[in-house]
């Protein structure tokens, strides 16, 4: 489902190169469930940019789904990800004109599959399940940092994606709201059979994944079952 090899990232930082990421070789099967664990500034985010296709690597190749995305333009990689993947950002990145339940449709209307009425009810379906379905009318900045971040999970599971990746998708919230958006995480992979990966510094949710990958200065230093 996820092939990356070789894969190299380097910004211009100060007008000197900085590698961030050294030659990362990743394979996730399809349905795979992988937790991306490791300290601050080691490359997670990154990582699961080059994977998701929201960034281009400096070296090395990602196929997700069959597709190499290097093989893409631009509008055609946007386009993959609306078919096919969701993304959870650390920083929500919600659009702050738009309502909470606005937000959730952005992928609904970009896929431009079922009827409106069908996708309010869906987007209004996982506003609930994520415990939110009381405040689908207000806007971000009426939500705090763990609303937006439930909004967040709620707009990348939209387009039914086959791939979703969660960049630290509790880091947020309280234990008891954590478990909840956890919950809905693995009974995604199971019921809608979605890859996942995801961020976290969460024991509890690295225990729910199948793998965990360590990321330690831009390499993997750990690739192992999860403890569970
Ligand atoms: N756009 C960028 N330009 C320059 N340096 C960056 C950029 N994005 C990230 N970095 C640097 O890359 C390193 C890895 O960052 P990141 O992937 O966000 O790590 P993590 O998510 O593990 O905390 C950090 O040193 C960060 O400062
Ligand atoms: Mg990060």
């Amino acid at each position: 489902m996820i092939v990356a090899e070789h894969l190299e990232q380097t910004y211009l930082s100060g007008g000197r190169p900085l590698t961030v990421l050294h030659d990362i070789n990743l394979t996730v099967e399809p349905q795979g469930f992988v937790a991306v664990v490791g300290p601050s500034g080691s490359g997670k985010t990154t990582l699961l940019g080059l994977l998701a296709g929201l960034d281009r690597p400096t070296r090395g190749t990602v196929r997700l789904d069959g597709q190499d995305l290097a093989a893409l333009s631009e509008d055609d990689r946007a386009a993959f990800r609306a078919d096919r993947v969701g993304f959870v950002f650390q920083t929500f990145q919600l659009i702050p004109t738009l309502t909470a339940l606005e937000n959730v449709l952005v992928p609904l209307e970009l896929k431009r599959g079922g009827a409106a009425g069908e996708d309010q009810r869906r987007a209004h379906d996982l506003l609930a399940r994520v415990g939110l379905g009381e405040r689908s009318h207000h806007y971000p900045t009426q939500l705090s940092g763990g609303e937006q971040q439930r909004v967040g999970v709620a707009r990348a599971f939209a387009n039914r994606p086959k791939i979703l990746f969660a960049d630290e998708p509790t880091g947020s919230l309280d234990a008891e709201t954590g478990h909840g958006v956890i919950d809905l995480l693995v009974e995604l992979n199971r019921e809608a059979r979605t890859t996942m990966i995801l961020v976290t510094h969460d024991p509890a949710l690295a225990a729910r994944a199948r793998r965990v990958v360590r990321l330690s200065a831009g390499a993997v230093i750990a690739d192992e079952p999860s403890a569970s």
